[in-house]
């Protein structure tokens, strides 16, 4: 597992992310970083981007001084973007160069990602490391400063380490299935039992959302600055943002905002239980791949290779040979409870979905209703008043459009129901 990049903690680190990268070089960015929110409300952020000096990436050292780097320069692009009265368009070459360096060298796209502000930003007072320990974890870094933005990167947080100790549980579960022993049912049922009562609990989880983010700040303040610059023409992006070289140098890029659509824990339970996503992301992307297979080019080259490696485990061939095997397991042993105990994993699989559709119908869909019906755009409560931004673009749409680029509900609707279906097989 180690070689997919995958820890005791699964996706997560095995450590805490370090806070402060060691080369005195690094301290302009360092600066910014930490200051982040007051430099936004006071309107200075951009101006000090653009005096920031041009920073090598030669001075980053360990694996975990790269993922800093990448942290820091992510957060800080979408605060230099997103951060004023209306959108800037162009990233200028303090922030460009080391962004494609870095990101470049972490096999990650140059942009906010699940990552960058999940994966990568967190600390916790736990004395015993506990990850998944919630109340225990805060996010290293946010744009505004809140508690509502850190708890909603933290409840993700605590979700991956909850989820760990299942990665290696239902591999195994693979690998017999896959080698055809018998008497192999039980295991396999028990695997599959254990999975539902995870995805359960991780449901638990991500109900605590309300406890501490309250939906009103994350519509209008923190959400505006995770959009990417993917179907962002009418937040004031038309052509995305070009990432400035310098020298006449450069490139225009529409890329997806961040998302925990970007979650390798997911995908993985998609994975095992052979849910087939055929969904378009929408927008510009390569046509012939669904979000699910696109954004995998936004999670950790490592975590990536691991999805390809879960899906292929059968041997080579289809995507779903994993699944494959575990099917074929119970049409050969027409085991009751084997086949019960895969219809109850993809079952809590769909409520955990539904679960999440009531979320993103609390946290934007009333907040943008309630926005349009109050008549007034861009009230003040964004990241300026009168800003332009996903918020106010968001209460005017006729169809919203999430941060990740995709058409919301109908995605995460049909999401829902290619995993519903994928129970219905048996
Ligand atoms: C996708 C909203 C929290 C997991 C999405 C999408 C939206 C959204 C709009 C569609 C993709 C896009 O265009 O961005 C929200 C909101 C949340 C929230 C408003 C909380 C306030 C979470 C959490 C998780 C999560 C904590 C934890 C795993 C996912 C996944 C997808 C997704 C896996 C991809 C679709 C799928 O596979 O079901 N989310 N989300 N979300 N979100 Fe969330
Ligand atoms: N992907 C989430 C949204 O669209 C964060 O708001």
């Amino acid at each position: 597992l180690s070689a997919f990049g995958i820890t005791s903690n699964g996706f997560l680190p095995e450590e805490a992310p370090i806070d402060r990268l060691q080369s005195p070089h690094y301290e302009p960015w360092e600066t910014l970083i930490r200051h982040l929110p007051e430099f936004l409300e006071a309107g200075t952020l951009r101006a000090k981007v653009n005096n920031l000096p041009i920073l090598p990436a030669s001075h980053l050292t360990a694996d975990a001084e790269w993922r800093r780097a990448y942290v820091i320069l992510c957060m800080l692009t979408h605060a230099y973007i997103w951060g004023g009265d209306t959108p800037y368009e162009i990233l200028p070459p303090p922030l460009t160069l080391p962004l494609l360096r870095v990101s470049s060298h972490l096999g990650l796209p140059p942009v906010a990602t699940y990552a960058s502000l999940n994966l990568w930003n967190f600390r916790t007072t736990s004395p015993t490391h506990d990850f998944s320990n919630l109340d225990a974890l805060q996010a290293q870094h946010t744009m505004t400063g809140t508690p509502d933005e850190s708890w909603f990167y933290m409840v993700s947080v605590a979700m991956e380490a909850h989820a760990a100790s299942l990665i290696p549980t239902m591999l195994y579960a693979l690998h017999i299935a896959q080698h055809h022993r018998d008497n192999q049912h039980a295991t396999i049922t028990h695997a599959l039992n254990q999975l539902t009562q995870c995805i359960r609990e991780l449901g638990q989880l991500l109900d605590r959302m309300d406890e501490n983010c309250d939906p009103d700040v994350f519509f209008h303040r923190i959400r505006p600055f995770l959009a990417g610059s993917r179907n962002m023409a009418a937040a004031g992006l038309p052509r995305g943002v070009f990432y400035d070289e310098g020298a006449g140098k450069g490139e225009w890029r529409t890329l997806r905002g961040g998302s925990n659509g970007q979650s390798s824990l997911v995908q993985f339970f998609d994975a095992v239980l052979g849910v087939e996503h055929t969904a378009r992301g929408g927008g510009g992307g390569e046509p012939a791949l669904s979000f699910h297979e696109e954004v995998r080019g936004y999670m950790p080259a490592p975590h990536r290779s691991f999805l390809e490696f879960v899906a292929q485990m059968g041997g080579g061939g289809g995507m779903k040979k994993a699944v494959a095997n575990l099917m074929l397991v119970m049409s050969e042993t027409e085991t009751v409870e084997l086949r019960e105990a895969f219809r109850r994993a993809t079952g809590a699989l769909t409520e955990f979905r539904n679960r999440h559709l009531r979320i993103v119908t609390r946290y934007i869909v009333i907040p943008s209703r309630q926005q349009r019906d109050g008549g007034e755009v861009g009230m003040g409560t964004g990241v300026g008043a009168g800003a332009v931004n996903l918020a106010t673009v968001t209460a005017r749409a006729a169809e919203l459009t999430g941060t990740g680029g995709t058409a919301l509900l109908p995605f995460l609707k049909q999401t829902r129901d290619e995993t519903l279906r994928a129970g219905d097989t048996w």
